[in-house]
């Protein structure tokens, strides 16, 4: 079974989760080495940047030795496009802190067909180059994805370009003023990418994500449900507030 911890509330949860980072960032400068972060989107983690970017403020919490990698982008997208995740990371977190510009990966959503398989080789290599992820956050979609690892996914895949769901686009329809102007492909770390990080943190908050957070931690491992894979690692743990815990 994987270890699940249900808190008060998604701030108390999201703090929580920022200070393990803060953690691993601060043992890594101990070390005089630098700390490899995997990264997500969307609504759920917002509120861990933001304490990031307050320990970054007030308790100088320094990201100079951080390398990130985001876990996935839309296919395609400009950099500069409001719905970008280069723009969500941008003003969520790496506007605010002191990171180098050259540390921050996030897959290209500007290039072209032809040249993904390669981009997307790089990225995995890239990350094993500097000695794996020390962290992966994640959050879940409602289908079941992790980073944008849709069901069919394989347990062992790699970065790659990928077909978004349905449910998936219908729920990024808001962001995209209608779901007919979201992307229908993106590209995505793998779960075995995922997998091979030395820490995965799952975090879900509201009513919303019950259903699916309960399929995640208790239903058959299955590719139906791409998060089942992660009750077959045994660093993963999963961060809930009341209301995403509510089925189990
Ligand atoms: C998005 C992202 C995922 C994210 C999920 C949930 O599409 N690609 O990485 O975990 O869907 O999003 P939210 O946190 O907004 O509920």
């Amino acid at each position: 079974k994987v270890p699940v911890s249900v808190f008060e509330n998604s701030k108390t949860a999201s703090v929580h989760v920022a200070h393990r980072i803060a953690e691993i960032i601060r043992k890594k400068q101990a070390e005089k080495t630098f700390a490899v972060l995997g990264l997500a989107t969307g609504v759920t983690p917002i509120a861990v940047y933001a304490e990031l970017v307050r320990l970054h403020r007030e308790e100088r919490l320094s990201f100079k030795n951080v390398i990130t990698f985001n876990l996935d982008e839309y296919y395609p997208m400009q950099s500069s496009s409001a719905q970008s995740y280069v723009t969500f990371m941008n003003e969520n977190l790496f506007n605010h802190i002191d990171i180098p510009k050259g540390n921050i990966h996030i897959p290209n959503g500007t290039i072209a067909m032809s040249g993904i398989p390669s981009f997307c080789l790089e990225y995995e290599k890239k990350i094993e180059s500097l000695g794996g992820l020390d962290i992966q956050i994640l959050g879940i979609g409602r289908t079941g994805h992790i980073g944008f690892n849709e069901p069919g996914s394989a347990p062992n895949s790699g970065t790659r370009l990928v077909t978004l769901d349905d449910l998936t686009r219908r729920d990024a329809a808001h962001d995209f003023g209608g779901k007919a102007f979201v992307p229908t492909k993106a590209i995505t770390m793998g779960i075995g990418t995922i997998f091979k990080a030395r820490e995965i943190i799952l975090m879900a908050w509201s009513r919303k994500k019950a259903t699916v957070i309960k399929k995640a931690v208790e239903g058959d491992i299955s590719g139906e449900v791409p998060a089942t894979y992660l009750q077959l690692s045994n660093n993963v743990e999963f961060i809930l507030d009341e209301a995403a815990a509510a089925e189990l």
